[in-house]
């Protein structure tokens, strides 16, 4: 497992270094003003690094978690990976520390309200628009109020060239909350169901 460690820190610093800090800092309220700005804040902490999760460089080798999600209200199409790590977790159990999950966001191609499907019957994707990170390590909560607390899960987003986009990630927190009980993954169940097809 060296390979994929040392490619996070390459990334991690490659942006680093293309974005400046200032970029870099997390959003959301007390947990992150607890934090030194700049450049130690996107080192992951204990108050978790909402904001500064890395995006792997591989990430589109790793296994496919769900994809070609057709989200017509939104004009999108969705492509999910799961890293190694992650995708050794069985159903019914929490995803292990180490887990990342990479959301690649796709402008949908549309004929008026609906999607356009290619000849596979898949709908058909524009432009990238935007990509989302997931991923939990160890202690990641433990510094977030009870409210925000998503497990240790924290969270990142990315414009379609990689650079990081600091959304409110309080917003993520909130809307993954409901469903605690799938360990804060929206599609949980469809992915045990489809992966046990494969
Ligand atoms: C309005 C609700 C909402 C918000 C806000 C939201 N998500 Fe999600 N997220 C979802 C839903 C629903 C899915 C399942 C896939 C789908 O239907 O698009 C999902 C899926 C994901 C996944 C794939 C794993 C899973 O849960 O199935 C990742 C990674 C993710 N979101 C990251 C983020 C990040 C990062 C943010 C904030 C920048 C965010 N989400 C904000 C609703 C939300």
């Amino acid at each position: 497992m060296r390979q994929p460690i040392a490619s996070y820190l390459v990334i991690g610093g490659l942006l680093l270094t293309l974005s400046g800090c200032n970029t870099i800092e997390p959003a959301g309220g007390k947990a992150a003003a607890d934090k030194p700005s700049g450049m130690a804040s996107a080192m992951p902490t204990s108050a978790g690094p909402d904001g500064s999760l890395p995006l792997p460089a591989d990430y589109k080798s790793w296994p496919k978690f769900l994809t070609d999600i057709p989200k017509g209200e939104a004009k999108q199409v969705r492509d999910i990976y799961i890293n190694p790590t992650g995708a050794r977790a069985s159903a019914g159990q929490n995803f292990p520390n180490g887990t990342v999950m990479v959301m690649e966001i796709y402008k949908a191609k549309m004929d008026g309200d609906k999607l356009m499907t290619g000849m596979d019957g898949k709908p058909a994707k524009g432009d990238l628009a935007k990509v989302f990170v997931m991923g939990k390590e160890q202690g990641w909560g433990d510094k977030l109020p009870e409210n925000l607390k998503n497990g240790d899960w924290a969270y990142a987003a990315y414009d379609a060239t990689n650079k990081p986009l600091m959304e409110d990630f309080t917003k993520c927190r909130a809307c993954h909350t409901p469903v605690a009980q799938k360990d804060f993954i929206h599609r949980y169940d469809e992915y045990f169901q489809t992966r046990s097809r494969m």
